[in-house]
């Protein structure tokens, strides 16, 4: 096969769907042209906790276009909690408008349902409700933390002896950091158009994983799951947000039921920040102990975050602190407090992104102790082993990412005294961080189509994985490019609608391997059982088009399932990475600029090198968000946010980030999965907060704990102890 013109996997093609995102012609779920539809806004709760009243809708009925007003009063009865505060999972079921009870600001309270959007929009202010306030909120962290409380039994982890191990230790540190309530906000805005007929319902919309999603709708309508029919042909970005079903969706399906046509929702930017999840707000305390010779004896961290008091949610920020150094005692520890804000939820690389700022930031404040480098700090305390588990890793590249950074990055020219190294009124400093991410991988299940016609082969490949942005179209375009030994152009990728074959959608960076390995199967079993046919032995070289000939086929289907093998389950699977920034500061007023950034990866094969590079400067670009811009502001009276556009929450853009270079280590894990493929999304946010406030603390001397880290912050901050002005 290698003789035909395959343009398999490794090449940095481009988007297979590129042409139709520019051209408008990819649909985004609130772009389907559905017959009929109608338009519905949904209403939001203006207190953080208390009851409803009194409802006046007539203002609204009255106005002309209204279809219907909905609140609790003639909602349809959906399923509800039978427990106080469950834990939320990406098949949830998402009740809406059961009770008058309010559990944060902004909570759902109604829907008006019109002809236009205008309408809509219009006819949901002119709704008016009463309530009666409870005087008791919880919406001040810092007041509640005695109400913290030990979710489950997976939210502690230990080994060994901590206090023996800081008690051996020649330097230790106990070390708080903080971070603060984020948001995901993907560019396309959480939408559903639902159609409701004859008890089943059709859903285009924005999610993330549509299978999870059929059962979240079926499970809160309480009908069966193959009623349910979710298309999400392109998703807009999701960073977790669209990973499980929001009320908004459970709000166009219900409308739709309840008036008879098909109901689009487009949920607003303002409404993004209070109905479609968050990044709680993290407090971590690290406590590190080491030898004077660099040997980690101590490692303990120890999170508390908030939940809402309706669900339960724990970000794993100990995660990374479990299995990344080998250090004999360590302790991990999560503690929530329930808040009336919103719920929590999965944002990127949760646990990671958040837990490895506190790592590297305190693996950052020893190194300074004991006078060492951080990445040969790092390379003393690296392990092959996941301590955490007892298991080898499938493969560890750490060091190598570290060493071929340090070299492509320019480390030598580091100063390892903190505001040494100047630029006129510039405080100039270099940072590292460590990355690692759990790389799963998910049965899959996929379904190739072939016809051939005039000797030429035309492959048609079917899953309900979706494409958030990432390129799912096109590295399964080229994988069965790859199998089938047929050109890209020949191949035509559908995905994202739940009556294809089932797959695990995209979250938790498994989406790659998962997608393809399941792509690939299809492939390979087509091809076998058509050799079986015509009993021609497995490993000939026959041509896909001589195949079906020789079988008298013009079309031919195949279906195919990939799951993680057992020597996977006897190995740790992740990523890893170094993360290397240099950063300017003002000395004067605190401004920085982060002037480079340099990424090593290694996370098995590398399907397509341009959209690996577009996954990787997202995380960095978002990881940099981390460090010097976003955060979402509770209002400490009301309990609604004062960031409630992208005027007031921050993102960077291009003038804040400068130059970035991504390499990938050439590297193929086949532990991991046939193909050799690692997770890769959320490997780029991992610890890129830790390399530039590691790099601002090498301008500066100042040690930066608390997130975002801005120039008021910077210019107040006192100087680390040791460090000369
Ligand atoms: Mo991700 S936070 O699993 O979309």
């Amino acid at each position: 096969m290698k003789t035909l013109k395959a343009s398999g996997v490794g090449k940095a093609i481009d988007r297979v769907e590129g042409h139709l995102k520019v051209t408008g012609m990819a649909k985004y779920a609130s772009e389907f042209p559905i017959e009929n539809k109608v338009y519905a806004q949904a209403i939001n709760s203006t207190i953080a906790k208390g009851e409803i009243t009194s409802i006046d809708t007539s203002e609204a009925e009255k106005l002309k276009g209204v279809l219907k007003v909905i609140t609790y009063k003639n909602a349809e009865k959906l399923k509800t909690f039978d427990k106080e505060r469950p834990a939320i999972a990406t098949d949830t079921i998402a009740p809406v408008l059961q009770d008058n009870k309010i559990h944060y600001y902004g909570e759902y309270v109604g829907l008006v349902v019109a002809e236009t959007f205008e309408i809509a929009q219009h006819a949901a202010r002119l709704v008016k409700y009463t309530y009666k306030k409870f005087s008791d909120p919880a919406i001040r962290f810092d007041e509640l933390k005695s109400k913290a409380y030990k979710p489950n039994d997976k939210s502690d982890y230990s080994r060994g002896d901590v206090d023996k191990g800081l008690a051996e230790a020649d330097i230790s540190i106990d070390s708080v950091y903080t971070t603060p309530i984020e948001h995901h906000h993907p560019m396309e805005l959480h939408a559903i158009i639902a159609s409701w007929e004859n008890g089943k319902v059709t859903a285009y919309a924005s999610q993330q994983m549509v299978e999870d999603a059929t059962i979240a709708i079926s499970d809160t309508f309480q009908i069966p799951q193959e009623n349910v029919r979710v298309i999400a042909s392109y998703v807009g970005g999701g960073f977790g947000s669209k990973l499980n079903v929001e009320r908004h969706a459970i709000l166009g399906v219900m409308a739709s039921k309840m008036i008879g046509s098909p109901v689009q929702i487009t949920v607003t930017r303002n409404q993004m920040f209070t109905n479609t999840g968050l990044r709680q707000f993290n407090e971590q305390r690290m406590k590190i102990g080491a030898k004077n010779d660099g040997t980690l004896t101590a490692l303990a961290h120890e999170t508390i975050s908030h939940t809402s008091t309706n669900m339960e949610f724990q970000e794993q920020c100990g995660m990374v602190t479990k299995m990344l150094y080998k250090v004999p005692n360590n302790k991990v520890t999560h503690r929530l407090i329930p808040m009336n804000l919103q719920t929590p939820f999965a944002m990127r690389a949760p646990g990671e992104a958040t837990g490895s700022f506190a790592l590297e930031s305190v693996i950052d404040e020893m190194a300074w102790k004991l006078k060492m480098d951080p990445i040969e700090f790092r390379i003393k305390n690296d392990t092959q082993t996941d301590l955490s588990k007892d298991q080898p890793f499938s493969s560890r590249l750490l060091v190598e990412c570290l060493r071929i950074g340090a070299e492509k990055f320019g480390w030598e020219n580091r100063k390892q005294e903190p505001r040494t190294n100047t630029n006129g009124n510039w405080l100039i400093g270099y940072g590292v961080s460590a990355a690692s991410r759990n790389s799963p991988y998910q049965k899959t299940h996929s379904k190739v189509i072939l016809d051939a016609e005039n000797g030429k082969v035309q492959a048609t490949i079917q899953m309900d994985a979706t494409d958030i942005g990432t390129g799912s179209y096109t590295i399964i375009a080229q994988t069965a490019s790859e199998y089938l030994g047929i050109p890209v152009e020949n191949i035509n990728v559908e995905l994202g609608d739940s009556d294809f074959p089932v797959t695990p959608g995209s979250g938790g960076s498994w989406g790659a391997a998962s997608y393809c390995n399941g792509a690939r199967a299809a492939c390979e079993i087509a091809v076998s059982e058509l050799k079986k046919k015509q009993n021609i032995a497995e490993e000939e070289e026959v041509s896909i088009a001589e195949l079906l000939k020789k079988n008298n086929l013009t079309n031919y289907e195949a279906k195919g399932m990939a799951e993680p093998s057992e020597e996977f389950k006897k190995h740790s699977v992740f990523s890893f990475g170094a993360n290397f920034s240099e950063v300017w500061v003002d000395k004067d007023t605190g401004m920085w600029k982060i002037k480079r950034m340099v990424n090593v990866g290694s996370a098995g094969r590398i399907l397509n090198p341009k959209t690996a590079y577009g996954q990787i400067i997202g995380g960095l670009t978002m990881g940099a968000g981390m460090a010097i811009a976003e955060q979402t502001r509770v209002e400490p009276n009301f309990g609604n946010f004062i960031t409630r556009s992208f005027a007031d929450y921050h993102v960077p853009v291009n003038l804040d980030l400068a130059n970035i270079d991504v390499i990938f280590l050439p590297e193929e894990d086949k532990i991991a999965n046939k193909m050799g493929i690692k997770g890769i999304g959320e490997l780029g946010i991992t610890s890129v907060a830790g390399s530039i406030a590691n790099a601002i603390f090498n301008a500066t001397g100042k040690r930066m704990r608390d997130l975002p880290i801005t120039p008021e912050k910077l210019i107040d901050a006192p100087l680390e102890e040791g460090v000369t002005a």
